[in-house]
C-alpha cells in the first residue's frame, strides 16, 4: 500500500537522520512528506470557466479579517521569519496568529529546565503591536519533543512518575510565561489515530508512536488539561486532531473528550487543523475518502452537542488529490497552477467557509496554516513538489480563492 511505502521511508530517513546526528530538519521534512503522501497519475481535467476576479492588488482588497470580524477570528501560523517578511498582508489581513514552531517543546525546552522564550516572546511583541490574538500551539504531542522527555536518569524510559512531573513542569512554566498573551491552546494533539484507537507506543511506524501513552496510558492527557487550566484559568484549553472528518475518528474523539468532561477535566474546545485538498479521494480506503464537507459538519455537530466550541487551527487546501500518484513532472509550478485549477481551489474553499459560518456559533476561530504560497510546510520537502494551498499567492496578492471566501 502506498502509505506503507511512504512511512517505511520515513522510517529509513529517521534512522538516517538519527544516525547522522542531523536530526530534527531532516525529521521534520519527512514528517511533511508523511503527509504527502498522496501519489498521483494525473486525470485529465475539462477546462473549468475561469472565475472573474478582481485585478486588485493586496494593498487595494478588503481586508478578509474586517469581513469576518463579526464572525471569527482569522488566523496564520506564523515562523520567526515569515512573520516579519509578510507582515504587511499579516496586518491587514489577519487578527490572530499560532507560532508555526516555535512553542512546540522542542523549542521552548530542549534541555531540561532550561526554558527559552526569546523567539515566542518577539513573535508574541510583534502580534500585539499589530492588535493580533495569539493562539498557543502546542503542549503535548509525540513530534518535536526532545528525547530526554522520556528517558530516566539511568537511560531507560522515564518512569510514570518522573514523566508526569515533566509533563507538568513544562506546562506550568510555558503556560505561565504566556499568561495574558495566549488566549487560547492547543494542550495536547493527536492523541488518537484515523482508525480510531488510541495512539500507542507501539504503532508501526516509529514517527507515529506516541511515548506519552507507552508511558503514563492515556492518563496523560487529562493530566495536561488540568496543568494547563491550574497554570491560567482563563486561557481556552483545546484538543487538536487531524481528519476530524473520517467517521470513526470523529467518534473516538467524541468519546474520549465525553469522558474528560464527565471526569472533570478542564477542556473547552476542539481544534480541528483541516489540512484539505482540492478535491477527496475516490478511493474508500483513502483517508481523503471522507474529505467532505458534509462529513466534516458532522465532526463539528458531534463536539458542539458536548458543548464545546470548535476552531479551525490549521487550514491550508492542497492542489494536490489524497490518493493519486503524482511523478514529479506533474507537479504544479506558478504557471500550471492555471486559472481552472486556481477557480477550482476558490470553490472548494467557499463551500468549506460556508460551512464555517453556517457554524459561527460553534466555530469560534478559523486559522490558516501559513500567509501565502511562498512559505507553506506543504513544499517544504525535498522532492520539488511545489504546493499553493493559501489565500494568498508567492506575491502575497489575494488569490481567486480569497475573493471566493470573501464572497457572502
Ligand atoms: C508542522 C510545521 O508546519 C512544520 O514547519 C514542521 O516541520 C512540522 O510541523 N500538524 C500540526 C502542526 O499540528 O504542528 C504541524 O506543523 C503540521 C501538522
Amino acid at each position: 500500500m502506498e502509505t506503507s511505502i511512504v512511512l517505511s521511508f520515513l522510517g529509513l530517513i529517521e534512522s538516517r537522520a538519527r544516525a547522522s546526528g542531523a536530526g530534527q530538519d531532516i525529521l521534520r521534512r519527512a514528517g511533511v512528506a508523511l503527509w504527502l503522501s498522496g501519489t498521483l497519475a494525473c486525470a485529465a481535467r475539462p477546462p473549468a470557466e475561469s472565475a472573474a476576479s478582481p485585478a486588485a492588488s493586496e494593498a487595494g482588497a478588503p481586508s478578509l479579517s474586517e469581513k469576518y470580524a463579526p464572525l471569527f477570528p482569522i488566523g496564520a501560523a506564523v515562523d520567526s521569519g515569515s512573520i516579519k517578511s509578510h507582515e504587511a498582508v499579516l496586518a491587514r489581513h489577519f487578527n490572530s496568529i499560532t507560532a508555526e514552531n516555535e512553542m512546540k517543546f522542542e523549542s521552548l525546552e530542549a534541555t531540561e529546565g532550561a526554558f527559552d522564550y526569546s523567539t515566542a516572546d518577539a513573535m508574541v511583541a510583534l502580534a500585539k503591536s499589530h492588535g493580533m490574538k495569539v493562539r498557543g500551539h502546542t503542549l503535548v504531542w509525540h513530534r518535536q519533543t526532545p528525547a530526554w522527555m522520556f528517558t530516566g536518569p539511568d537511560g531507560a524510559p522515564a518512569s510514570p512518575e518522573l514523566l508526569l512531573a515533566r509533563l507538568r513542569n513544562h506546562i506550568q512554566n510555558v503556560v505561565t510565561h504566556f499568561k495574558g498573551s495566549v488566549y487560547a491552546w492547543d494542550v495536547v494533539n493527536e492523541a488518537i489515530l484515523d482508525n480510531g484507537q488510541w495512539r500507542t507506543a507501539n504503532e508501526p511506524e516509529a514517527d507515529q508512536r506516541s511515548p506519552w501513552h507507552g508511558i503514563l496510558g492515556t492518563s496523560y492527557v487529562a493530566e495536561a488539561f488540568k496543568a494547563a487550566h491550574a497554570a491560567d484559568p482563563d486561557a481556552k484549553l483545546f484538543y487538536n486532531e487531524y481528519r476530524n472528518y473520517i467517521p470513526e475518528k470523529r467518534q473516538a474523539v467524541y468519546a474520549m473528550l465525553k469522558q474528560l468532561l464527565a471526569d472533570g477535566v478542564p477542556v473547552h474546545g476542539v481544534g480541528l487543523q483541516c489540512h484539505l485538498n482540492i478535491e477527496p479521494s475516490t478511493d474508500p480506503n483513502n483517508h481523503g475518502y471522507f474529505q467532505t464537507v458534509a462529513e466534516l459538519e458532522q465532526a463539528i455537530q458531534l463536539y458542539a452537542s458536548l458543548g464545546l466550541e470548535v476552531q479551525v487551527t490549521e487550514l491550508d487546501l492542497s492542489v494536490y488529490v489524497p490518493g493519486v500518484k503524482y511523478t514529479p513532472d506533474q507537479f504544479f509550478t506558478a504557471e500550471t497552477f492555471s486559472d481552472e485549477v486556481q477557480v477550482r481551489q476558490a470553490a472548494r474553499y467557499a463551500e468549506f467557509f460556508a460551512l464555517f459560518r453556517k457554524h459561527a456559533r460553534t466555530v469560534t476561530g478559523v486559522t490558516f496554516w501559513g500567509v501565502a504560497d511562498d512559505n507553506t510546510w506543504l513544499s517544504e520537502f525535498s522532492s520539488g513538489r511545489k504546493d499553493f494551498p493559501l489565500l494568498f499567492d508567492m506575491k502575497h496578492e489575494p488569490k481567486k480563492a480569497f475573493y471566493a471566501v470573501m464572497d457572502f
